[in-house]
């Protein structure tokens, strides 16, 4: 048995069979054929263990970032799955290739990337992405879906649904702009205000970028100095007339519309209004700047964070009556 904390932002230190590195698509096949249902993980920045296990870890530390056509418009970009997300958006930025600049400074590796469609500051990989490719983990053999197979949705995708551990990824095709043609998106207020403050009226692609590092550098915790997963819940899309009916109670309650019938809470104003920000119980707590993420002071239990996390989701469900869903994948 050995220790997982190497391997897991959160560092807690639960014991699992074995870790083994795939750094090829041949021997993710030959690693697969040889094991008992294995863990998958890239970067550890999206799970929470909450046990001790005999289950084996395959990490996947595939290289390579290939460009696979150019107009003058666009570049698609197939990047392999244990490519660090971030090294690859300064690598496209480095390139002039836009559409990734929203998406700086989010950890974890380009395989994780479709699991729940990362997003961040008005931008979402389903905009990016054209195509996945995986090895199917029961016959071992290599297959591709397409943007629409995937079912890419708000956090979600159809590999945490009907195709949960039945693939593994092993790389993702991007579509890229070319100058002049990227699509600045700078419609997150924050981003808008940061480049005012900088007198920037015409951003670049490496502006938005660094403008969204720098925001994200002020709010998050940096998981090598406190260990978290980023966002602990996802925020919960509500019907519009009970957001009517809440706002009667809750004048402040902030929403961002979805669709007319439905809209989106921020989980973290929710959690700051009952109090918990900033709050600690052992060595677990709520981050100070950001109720939303749940911090490890030093815990090696998993299952003190997922006892935490509960706490919190009673209480968000008694003041609003609205069920937090975690982010955070648990395993085992
Ligand atoms: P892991 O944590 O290793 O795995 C996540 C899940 O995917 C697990 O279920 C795992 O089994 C599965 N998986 C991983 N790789 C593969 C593969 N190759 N094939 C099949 N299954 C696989 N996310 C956002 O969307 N937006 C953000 O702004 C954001 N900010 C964050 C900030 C911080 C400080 C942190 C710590 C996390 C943040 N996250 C954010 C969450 C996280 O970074 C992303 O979800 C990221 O894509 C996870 O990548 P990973 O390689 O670490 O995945
Ligand atoms: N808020 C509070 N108190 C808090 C935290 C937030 O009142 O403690 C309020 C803020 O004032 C703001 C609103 O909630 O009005 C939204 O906050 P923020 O802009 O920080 O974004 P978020 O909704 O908390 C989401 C993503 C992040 C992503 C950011 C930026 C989810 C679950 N989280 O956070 O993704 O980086 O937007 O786009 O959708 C992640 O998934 O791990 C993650 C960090």
């Amino acid at each position: 048995m050995i220790s997982i904390r190497p391997y897991n932002t959160f560092k807690v230190s639960h014991k699992v069979g074995d870790i083994i590195s795939a750094t090829s698509k041949e021997e993710v096949c030959s690693i697969l054929a040889d094991l008992d249902n294995p863990i998958i993980l890239g970067g550890g920045s999206n799970v929470l263990f909450t046990a001790h296990t005999n289950r084996p870890v395959i990490v996947i530390d595939i290289k390579g970032i290939d460009v696979l056509e150019q107009t003058d418009k666009s570049v698609l970009i197939k990047v392999a799955a244990g490519e660090q997300w971030h090294d690859f958006v300064v690598w496209a930025i480095n390139n002039d290739f836009g559409g990734v600049e929203n998406l700086s400074l989010i950890p974890g590796k380009c395989g994780a990337a479709p699991m729940q469609n990362i997003g961040a500051y008005g931008v979402e990989l389903s905009e990016l992405l054209e195509r996945v490719h995986c090895i199917d983990r029961l016959s071992g053999k290599a297959t591709s879906f397409g943007r629409e197979e995937c079912q890419l949705s708000y956090r979600d995708s159809i590999f945490k649904g009907a195709y949960k551990d039945k693939f593994v990824i092993t790389a993702i095709n991007l579509r890229l702009t070319k100058y002049p043609y990227h699509r600045i998106n700078i419609s997150y207020g924050d981003i808008k205000k940061l480049l005012g403050d900088r007198y920037i009226n015409q951003p670049t692609i490496k502006d938005v970028s660094d403008a969204v590092i720098a925001i994200r550098s002020s709010k998050l915790p940096d998981p090598s100095c406190l260990p978290n997963a980023g966002s602990f819940f996802k925020n919960p899309i509500i019907p519009m007339t009970q957001f009517q009916k809440l706002k009667e109670y809750f004048p402040l309650l902030p929403s961002y519309p979805i669709s007319e019938k439905r809209c989106k809470i921020p989980a973290g104003w929710l959690i700051d209004q009952c109090g918990w920000k900033g709050i600690m119980i052992g060595t677990v707590g709520v981050h100070i700047r950001q109720a939303l993420v749940l911090v490890n002071h030093g815990t090696k239990n998993g299952k003190d964070i997922l006892f935490l996390s509960k706490l919190i989701q009673s209480s968000v469900k008694d003041k609003y009556g609205i069920a937090l869903e975690p982010e955070v994948n648990f395993i085992p």
